[in-house]
């Protein structure tokens, strides 16, 4: 069912995507110009890379307790670390893009909802930020700690249990957020209430990106939800993952783009 409805979502983000010259928004356009479209500096993400490559090549297996959706592609607890990295990562083009939203953002505060095993997490760390992330799964937890390690990565904060539990409590002590990446708990119901709570910790200019959006029917029921939400005055759909704004000033929109 998955892939079948993948494969459908896929060739409607195909037809409906349109690049910059259909864009009326000063606003999108230049966010499509400047930030989606742009390449990043070749060399930037190359030590992140090559711990990247390093987990690809581990065939250790590690017994996974995933309280979420679970993978969309393995089954079973035991799962190798190198098919882990293969299927649950965002990719190095993503996660590049991730960067140059921070950038963009100017953002100081991130949250990340799913950790996995850290290479995301460490692309949202690359600037002057301080990004809390949150990971259910303990053995995936304990390999992103050594990636973060490794990398000598002093401003992340691994937050581990089930992110029903750890977040409320996070949130509490928390005040505004600049980028929040929900990448946890693919379902309807967890989506809309993280999104619930975590709406009360945006400022106008923060930015939430959605991954997985057309992974799967429930998937893409959450996002055509936090689409319309009234809190959210414009939202871009990349297919793998969905952005939203919560700028008053945005004229109300949606748009479907190529990337
Ligand atoms: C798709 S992976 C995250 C990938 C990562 N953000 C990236 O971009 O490479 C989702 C992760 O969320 C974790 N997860 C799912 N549901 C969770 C929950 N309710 N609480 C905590 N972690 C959860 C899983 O264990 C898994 O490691």
């Amino acid at each position: 069912m998955s892939k079948f409805f993948q494969a459908k979502c896929f060739i409607q983000y195909w037809l409906e995507a349109v690049d910059e010259h259909s864009l009326h928004s000063p606003f999108l356009f230049d966010f499509y110009t400047q930030v989606i479209n742009k390449k990043s500096p070749s060399n930037d993400d190359e030590y992140i890379e090559s711990l990247r490559q390093k987990l690809l090549q581990n065939t250790q297996g590690i017994f996974v307790d995933d309280p979420g959706s679970g993978s969309m592609v393995l089954t079973g607890n035991e799962r190798a670390i190198s098919d882990i990295a293969r299927t649950s990562l965002s990719t190095r083009k993503s996660s590049s893009l991730y960067t140059r939203i921070i950038t963009y953002a100017q953002a100081r505060h991130i949250v990340e909802l799913g950790t996995s095993l850290g290479i995301n997490t460490l692309y949202l760390a690359q600037g002057d930020t301080h990004v809390t992330t949150f990971e259910g799964s303990a053995p995936i937890a304990r390999i992103a700690r050594q990636n973060f390690e490794i990398a000598q990565a002093s401003n992340i904060n691994l937050v581990e249990g089930n992110i029903d539990t750890t977040l409320p409590g996070f949130l509490l002590r928390t005040g505004k957020l600049d980028v929040i990446f929900l990448d946890a708990n693919h379902r309807y119901t967890p989506t809309l209430k993280y999104f619930g709570w975590l709406i009360n910790h945006v400022h106008d200019r923060t930015v939430m990106i959605v991954d997985d959006i057309h992974a799967s029917p429930e998937m893409q029921r959450a996002w055509q939800t936090i689409q319309v939400n009234d809190r959210v005055y414009a939202s871009v759909d990349l297919f793998r993952c969905g952005i939203v704004f919560f700028d008053p000033s945005l004229n109300k929109q949606h748009v479907v783009l190529s990337f």
